[in-house]
């Protein structure tokens, strides 16, 4: 794998701009997965509670034989959780069943502003408290909208380092994504690839065939370019591999132009919309 570039987030330290997601993987392919993915030479995993899989990460991680400090990783706060002593136990759970006494990243999961009266700034002070003890080292958020990230900005001292949110060429997000530009919160885009959804195109296949990359490939490559930071998803080493193979080419502008007109607004979402989304887990 040619060198994955550092993207700097607004608290001094940096992430690595491609990574490897692991929602959906079963708890049982989990460590072999995260341990291909490194052995490939990814050095960022990003988890969540909520994906059941912690425990198999950190034994992933410590099986590849790198030092903790070689590899970033990142987890979230689950939906039951936003009431701050549940989020000071859930983050205990979380350090406990990753092995980890810290984090890289910890993100609030989904806003819920249809829940606890609306409260996720008291769940972002809490998250404050982890950054401050240093058991978080960075602290971000995942699908806030920029009305979202307005109130923690009135109401709350630390920014949020990134924004984990749905993004790719039918739902490219072009308003959080400018939010987050111009106020230092760095964008990383969920679903990259939009699940599959988008290697059909033929658009981008077309500018697959021209480059000699396969349409993930330039899919991805559309994202670095954007300044987005990814983590594909596969249990397939073959793409596991391919998908770090992304920065020994580039897309014109042309090329860029295009797929971000591939865009579909709201109607190219995979996923749900945040500000309506309420599911709490039993
Ligand atoms: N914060 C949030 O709310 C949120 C929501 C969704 C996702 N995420 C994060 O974002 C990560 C990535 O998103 P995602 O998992 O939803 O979707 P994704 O990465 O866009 O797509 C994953 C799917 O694409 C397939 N795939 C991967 N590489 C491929 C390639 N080179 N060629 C063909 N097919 C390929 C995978 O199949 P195989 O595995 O069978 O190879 C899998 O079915 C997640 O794992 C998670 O870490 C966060």
């Amino acid at each position: 794998m040619t060198d994955v570039p550092d993207v700097s987030l607004n608290d001094g330290r940096t992430i690595p701009q491609l990574g490897f997601g692991v929602f959906q993987i079963d708890p049982a392919e989990t460590a072999q997965a995260v341990r291909t993915a490194i052995e490939l030479g990814y050095r960022h995993i990003d988890t969540a509670e909520m994906y059941g899989n912690e425990k198999e990460v950190g034994e992933g991680v410590r099986s590849s034989g790198l030092d903790r400090d070689d590899v970033f990783v990142t987890s979230k706060l689950n939906n039951s959780f936003h009431r701050p002593d549940d989020a000071r136990r859930a983050f205990d759970g979380t350090l406990e069943a990753l092995g980890f006494d810290h984090v890289d990243l910890f993100l609030i999961h989904w806003p819920l502003p249809t829940r606890y009266d609306g409260d996720f700034v008291s769940t972002w002070k809490t998250m404050e408290e982890f950054y401050r003890d240093g058991r978080a080292r960075s602290i971000g958020v995942s699908n806030f909208t920029p009305h979202h990230l307005r109130r923690l900005a009135r109401e709350t001292e630390v920014i949020p380092s990134v924004n984990q949110v749905e993004v790719h060429p039918f739902f490219t997000n072009d308003d959080v994504r400018a939010y987050g530009a111009e106020h230092g919160i760095a964008t990383e885009a969920w679903s990259p690839i939009a699940q599959g959804g988008v290697l059909d195109d033929p658009t981008i296949s077309t500018i697959a065939e021209r480059v000699g990359k396969s349409t993930a490939q330039v899919t991805l490559r559309w994202h670095v370019q954007l300044g987005n930071i990814v983590f594909p998803k596969s249990v397939t080493p073959e793409r596991i591999k391919a998908n770090a193979e992304i920065f020994d080419f580039s897309l014109t502008d042309e090329d860029m132009a295009m797929i971000s007109g591939l865009d579909k607004g709201e109607a190219g979402r995979t996923g749900p919309n945040p500000d309506t989304f309420d599911m709490i887990p039993d």
